[in-house]
């Protein structure tokens, strides 16, 4: 049905105005079908008849300066077609520039894309009831605002909660890829521009010669959108794929079997955006096979792609398994590695690097790597996917989390050095740079497993775009465009919302001492005693009297000194560490005190009560919702929420219990261990 959920927040759903002025036709400014910018004019015309029932009729190329009509198509376009221009400035690329007079609309695009994403906003606009005057121009803040999907080749994503994969399906390219372009609408409106199409563990079957034609089908889905796809590379193709006996990536063969493929799937993806890599990581192929380094594999592909104007983003997570009884052993310094190597990659090589150092968790501070590259092109990896945090059965809006990183201040050389303005290339003087997120959405009619999940991939868009922008009126925008204008579903679903990752930290690990889910196998539900005692490096240093990593430089595992003075000094220093962060960087007793007064142990817990108080509430404000949300959804998300509220409370107690036997400290309010 309609409320099924396909259309996301593009629904066009009517609005009750019918005397506002909207224009009469739309001037299309192409006449190439499945050009972004046609596109546009199909978007513009089913969003007026979908919204205000109204119908524009479409015309294409001849200028159309009148009233009453939207015009659309690329700068250029426009003076080829109109003469000359003015009041327009300078675009950047993927840029627009909207204006609205009346029911006279401009919708000016730097390139094709830009145009779509101008009648996008447009649309978005108006789907929002806001018939404001504007004139403006919005450009990007980074060229790499790309999408990864872990989608595997028999039809499995890892990490994946909405289903199997819209594009993979038993070893081959689906054929029916009506989902796939109607996930490129999504993006597109997003204005995201590059789908990595397969898991970063990937399958060297995806270069073979069916599977290319299929990747160029895929490609042909997505165009229309202005959405390019990306690859994810086996390192060790040339031996398993290519029959080589090497994939050594300074042996001539390797070189050669590289540039051939590549040169194969441009012939069928001319505009392929590029490659992703993720080698030497859990347990995949590397150039430390061959004693070389991470820089010469990245440059490999690099090589390669150079002639086609593709790019290389390359995956800085990488460690190794370690010895727990090495008190200074520490998987958050890892990544350093990369920092040895700044400078020796070609100038078409990203490092993808996560948000904190070890992975994806509650909470992290953020990764020291972003301020010790300074000649190396960097983009932030986020994950719309909530694979430690709910798997989607979670209410977890999830930018509050981004933002704590996006919007730090790594104080480079004492000077002002946010990591938004680092990966946009600003701060370093870079050329490349933005942003990937994991998305794995699926067959699902929700894409993500959940209605509500859909705010995290919207708002990720809309931050890679500008991560300077605000997380609640973002989040806004998304409800009115899924659920509509009610007052009192906008400000429930923002209050749900917007409370619903510091719940999720209360009731699963705080003060930074990680999500304490299982790290073994699910990333799902409470395991704090899976953290330690093990090689993945998560540990939490949890005995009878003490708990966290000390990670100072003057007693533990020095990955504090990471940072640039100004923060190396505030993380070194327990009394100037953040309570939210005091087990990432020390080791304490459970009786220490914390800033607020509370000892850590007590806080535990307090935040995983507090915690599970503010999750059934979410319950029951949906509950209040009824009736102003159709059935379909609100049926569908009240099971969701009637889960976590379940679920909520079986991560109170497991933790609270686990902690209260560890210690032996009595719960002060004595809650805990008498249920
Ligand atoms: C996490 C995740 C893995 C994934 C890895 C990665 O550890 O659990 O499934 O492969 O990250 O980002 O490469």
């Amino acid at each position: 049905s309609a409320e099924n959920g396909l259309d996301g927040w593009l629904r066009y759903a009517p609005l009750p105005y019918n005397d506002q002025k909207l224009p009469a036709h739309i001037v299309v400014l192409n006449t190439t079908e499945a050009s972004p910018v046609y596109v546009a004019g199909a978007e513009l015309q089913n969003g007026l008849k979908g919204i205000y029932g109204t119908h524009a009729e479409v015309s294409h190329e001849q200028c159309e300066n009148s009233s009453s009509a939207a015009i659309v198509g690329t700068v250029e376009q426009y003076q080829i077609a109109c003469g000359s221009l003015n009041g327009v400035p300078e675009l950047d690329e993927d840029g627009f520039w909207l204006s609205t007079w009346g029911n006279k609309v401009q919708i000016l695009g730097q390139n094709e894309r830009g145009a779509l994403y101008g009648a996008f906003e447009y649309l978005s606009m108006l789907a929002q009831g806001n018939f404001s005057e504007v004139s403006y121009a919005s450009n990007p803040s980074a060229a790499i605002r790309w999408v990864n999907q872990w989608d595997n080749m028999d039809g499995s994503i890892e990490r994946g909660y909405g289903g199997s994969s819209i594009f993979f399906k038993n070893g081959a390219v689906v054929d029916d890829l009506s989902r796939v372009t109607q996930y490129a609408r999504l993006l597109a409106s997003a204005r995201i521009n590059a789908a990595v199409v397969n898991n970063v563990n990937a399958n060297a079957t995806l270069l073979d010669q069916e599977n290319m034609k299929g990747l160029g089908r895929i490609a042909d889905a997505l165009r229309p959108y202005g959405v390019q796809i990306g690859i994810s590379l086996n390192f060790a193709s040339p031996e398993t794929l290519g029959g080589l006996d090497t994939f050594d990536p300074l042996d001539s063969s390797v070189i050669k079997w590289w540039s051939n493929i590549t040169d194969q799937i441009y012939q069928r993806v001319p505009d392929m955006a590029g490659y992703l890599v993720k080698a030497n990581s859990e347990g995949q192929p590397g150039p430390l096979t061959y004693n070389r380094t991470l820089a010469q594999g990245a440059n490999l592909f690099a090589k390669a792609l150079h002639p086609y104007g593709g790019i290389v983003m390359f995956r800085a997570f990488v460690y190794n398994q370690l010895n727990e009884s090495n008190w200074k052993a520490d998987r958050a310094k890892a990544a350093m590695e990369f920092k040895y190597l700044d400078g020796e990659f070609e100038e078409n090589v990203v490092l993808q690097i996560k948000y904190g150092p070890i992975d994806f968790q509650v909470r992290e501070p953020t990764s020291p790597l972003f301020a010790n590259l300074f000649n190396t092109s960097t983009a932030i990896e986020l994950e719309v996917t909530q694979e430690y945090l709910g798997q989607q059965s979670h209410l977890v809006y999830l930018p509050p989390l981004w933002k704590t990183v996006l919007d730090f201040d790594l104080r480079v050389d004492h000077k002002p050095s946010l990591v938004r303005d680092i990966i946009t290339g600003r701060r370093f003087n870079r050329k490349l740079g933005g942003s990937a997120a994991v998305v794995n959405v699926g067959s699902n009619t929700t894409w993500l497993g959940g209605h509500l999940s859909m705010s995290n991939l919207y708002a990720y868009g809309r931050l890679a775009w500008d991560p300077a922008d605000d997380s609640q009126s973002i989040l806004q925008d998304w409800i009115r465009l899924t659920f509509g204008l009610d007052r009192t579903v906008l400000d429930t679903i923002t209050q749900m919302s917007m409370e619903s990752w510091p719940a999720y930290e209360n009731y699963t690990g705080n003060l930074g001492i990680q999500t304490l889910t299982d790290i073994l196998y699910t990333h799902y539900g409470p395991n704090p005693a899976s953290q330690d005692n093990n090689g993945w490096g998560q540990w939490t240093r949890a005995d009878h009297t003490t708990i966290g990593m000390d990670r100072t430089v003057s007693n533990g595992t020095g990955f504090s000194g990471q940072y640039p003075t100004e923060i190396a000094a505030m993380y070194e220093n327990i009394d100037t560490t953040p309570d939210n962060l005091l087990l990432w960087f020390h080791h304490v007793n459970y009786t220490h005190r914390l800033h607020s007064g509370k000892t850590v142990i007590q806080h535990f817990y307090d935040a995983h009560y507090s915690g599970v108080e503010t999750a059934q509430t979410f319950l029951v404000q949906w509950d209040s919702l009824k009736g102003k949300i159709d059935d379909e959804r609100h049926k569908a998300v009240r099971r969701q929420l009637d889960y976590q509220t379940g679920h909520s409370i079986i991560w109170r107690d497991a933790i609270n219990d686990f902690y209260y036997n560890l210690s032996g400290i009595p719960d002060a309010l004595n809650r805990v261990g008498h249920h």
